[in-house]
């Protein structure tokens, strides 16, 4: 007789202090029926969380990060940190679509103190969508390998991400729907590829040269990119200092 594995997803929550992590606590005391799948780390805003904590918990083997925090206009603080959690939310998930991991394994909710339920609901809806889209990695069909390496390329694009997003992506909406209809629209698509993207693309011909010297064709091949695109971004890099071209072995390398 064979035993059927049933894959249990591994979430990583951030709570807010004030809200979501007392909503929790009120699920936990009235004794509400929800997966055990997610670890919670409790944090005083959700505008707390950083980026680098989600693509660390991604690193780690998490297969979903959730932000729960006060709904907009509650949080407690007069920075108003849950408009920013919004918007980080929002701009990693399009990084994360990028470079080939599901957006849908961050998530972000608000729920109150006094919503248990509601606490309950969206741990129990999230854990059955990581359920369809399958362990980190294994989802997107990329081994741990490919898995790590995209990570890493978006790891390296933090600061630059949020400097951008300070400069030139900080929007301000009343509600969810504002920031999911911005975040999906060409404005933001035009201002994530000019912005972005090529430094995105930069960042994984750099750790790819760091392992080996490659050609032009080779990177355009690991990168499912247009070899013209790669040469102008390698140019770049040269110009740059990052990158440099050995003419006996025709291949380019980390400076
Ligand atoms: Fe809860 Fe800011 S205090 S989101």
């Amino acid at each position: 007789m064979s035993a059927t594995f049933e894959f249990k997803p591994n979430i990583l929550g951030f709570l807010c202090n004030w809200c979501c992590y007392a909503g929790a606590d009120l699920a936990g005391v009235s004794r509400m029926q929800y997966p055990a799948t997610m670890k919670i780390i409790r944090l005083m805003c959700s505008g707390r969380v950083d980026a680098e904590h989600i693509l660390r918990a991604f690193s780690n083997g998490a297969d979903g990060v959730f932000i729960g925090g006060c709904w907009l206009g509650e949080c407690h603080y007069v920075t108003e940190g849950n408009y920013d959690a919004l918007s980080m939310m929002h701009l990693c998930r399009e990084a994360m679509k990028r470079v080939g991991i599901n957006p849908e394994r961050l998530r972000l909710e608000w729920v109150s103190a006094s919503e248990g339920i509601r606490y309950a609901q969206v741990v129990t809806e999230f854990t059955e969508k990581l359920k369809q889209l399958g362990p980190i990695g294994v989802g997107e069909g990329l081994d741990e390998n490919a898995l790590q390496f995209k990570l890493k390329a978006l790891g390296k694009l933090i600061p630059y991400l949020k400097l951008v997003e300070r400069e030139r992506l900080r929007v301000r909406f009343d509600n969810n729907e504002g920031y999911a209809e911005y975040f999906a629209g060409e404005e933001f698509h035009r201002l994530f590829d000019e912005l972005v993207a090529d430094n995105l693309s930069i960042s994984q011909i750099m750790l790819l040269l760091g392992e080996n010297s490659r050609t032009t064709g080779d990177l355009a091949e690991a990168l499912s990119l247009n070899p013209s695109e790669v040469s102008r971004h390698l140019k770049s890099s040269i110009r740059h200092g990052w990158a440099r071209y050995d003419e006996g072995s025709k291949r380019f390398a980390h400076a």
